[in-house]
């Protein structure tokens, strides 16, 4: 008799999470059930948009106190950390709300953790370093791709290190994801694509990634856990909602179906990578990101297909899944995966992400420092469904560069 597996499911996830239009609205009576004193991290285009008056008007009506930082600054330098934690310390908050794309849901956690704990943001870099909960947490995205508002991550730079570097930890997960696909409708085009792609890379990596040997303990040990049933059931329903919604959303920012579309997806994408982990595009971005001074969800779609097609051997069968999923098929499980990495890269194409490493702006004699620098991030390099090394990065890196994605059908 054949054994069946035992099935293993792990979500680590916000106390509430609101999605739909018009959830924002809901903000001054959660924040009530909280705190009294709120501290908002956003930015400066946020800060001027009508809702985000509306926001503190609706707070304000509910009794709570409101200070707002208007800095943050993309992909999060810590020297513009360091500026809306003096604020906060001056301010005294009992609650910290995040509203914009990832940077300024990020700040916030960052925030969070050191008007809690003290110290520094290096002080948390890695797994499991932050000693204890936080200043509870209302994190309200404007973009919809990162899945912040969920997971337990924050993604810093630090220039000395010439890096981007994660803090990762349960206690950074936000108390309370406000969700409402009306705030992204003034998103360009442009950023819909690269945050819609980013949300993508998250369900398709948390979806093919190893399932860990399981075991009681694998939960306290890793804040990513690998593929389980639970987030595999997220990831597909946000597979589903991209190639249903994403090119819409990006032809017509004002197709509200669609922008719904998108964000049920990102934020889905978040619950299954929020648990599950990232992987190989993940970790490849980073050096990508620092050389090209390009947006995170740019650098990981650029990279995707390439690592998808490396990938394919490994998890054939769960590439198989997603094609069916969206409908394709193909005569065995083989051609059905490599449909699906078709389908995937011409989504791509028809949204404007760049065919290779060097249409994004990396230059030649660089490919040697990504395939270096990819492996630091340990935390990702160890959920690649197939293992990685020096070697392997470099052919990865390689044919990503050229475009050349046929190469790495063979290997
Ligand atoms: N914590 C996580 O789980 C996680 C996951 C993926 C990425 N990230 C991080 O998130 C950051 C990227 O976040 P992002 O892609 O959401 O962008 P972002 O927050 O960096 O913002 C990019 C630009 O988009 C603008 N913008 C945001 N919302 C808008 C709207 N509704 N209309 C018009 N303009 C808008 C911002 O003002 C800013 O100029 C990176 O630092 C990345 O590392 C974090
Ligand atoms: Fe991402």
């Amino acid at each position: 008799m054949t054994q069946i597996p035992s099935m293993f499911g792990a979500l680590r996830l916000p106390r509430s999470i609101l999605f739909g239009r018009g959830q924002r609205a809901a903000l001054g009576a959660v924040t009530a059930g909280i705190g009294r004193r709120a501290l908002l991290c956003t930015d400066e285009r946020q800060a001027a948009q009508p809702e985000f008056a509306a926001m503190l008007a609706d707070l304000a009506a509910h009794g709570v106190e409101t200070q707002v930082f208007d800095g943050t600054v993309p992909d999060l330098p810590l020297r513009s950390i360091d500026t809306c934690v003096a604020q906060g310390r001056a301010f005294g908050p009992d609650v910290l709300i995040g509203v914009g794309g990832g940077s300024s849901l990020d700040l916030a956690k960052v925030v969070a953790v050191l008007l809690t704990h003290g110290g520094s943001a290096r002080d948390y870099y890695g797994e499991f370093a932050v000693p204890g909960p936080v200043l509870p947490l209302i994190a309200i995205p404007t973009t919809a791709g990162t899945g912040s508002e969920v997971t337990p991550v924050a993604v810093v730079s630090d220039e000395e290190r010439g890096t981007k570097i994660g803090i990762a930890s349960p206690h950074l997960i936000p108390l309370i994801a406000i969700c409402d696909p009306e705030l992204t409708v003034t998103c360009p085009a442009a950023l819909t694509a690269f945050s819609g792609a980013d949300a993508l890379t998250h369900a398709i990596e948390a979806f093919t990634m190893i399932a860990r040997p399981i075991d009681a303990m694998l939960t306290q040990e890793h804040v990513f856990v690998g593929k389980n049933v639970l987030t595999d059931h997220m990831a597909k329903l946000a597979v589903a909602n991209i190639f249903q919604f994403l090119e819409r959303a990006f032809r017509d920012g004002s197709d509200d179906e669609a922008r719904e579309g998108v964000m049920l997806a990102a934020l889905s994408a978040g619950c299954a990578f929020g648990t599950a982990g990232t992987a190989a595009a993940h970790a490849l971005q980073y050096p990508v990101g620092n050389l090209t001074h390009t947006a995170h969800g740019l650098g990981v779609a650029t990279l995707l297909p390439f690592v998808m097609q490396y990938n394919r051997p490994a998890c054939a069968a769960a590439f198989a899944e997603l094609a069916e999923l969206i409908g394709l098929s193909g005569d065995d499980e083989t051609s059905r995966a490599q449909a699906f990495i078709e389908a995937v890269s011409d989504l791509f194409a028809r949204i404007g992400i760049p065919a290779s490493l060097a249409a994004l702006g990396l230059e030649a004699d660089r490919q040697e420092e990504v395939a270096e620098h990819s492996l630091n991030a340990a935390r990702l390099i160890k959920n690649n469904p197939r293992p990685l090394d020096l070697a392997a990065m470099r052919i990865i890196t390689r044919a990503a560069f050229t475009g050349d994605r046929a190469s790495l059908a063979t290997i």
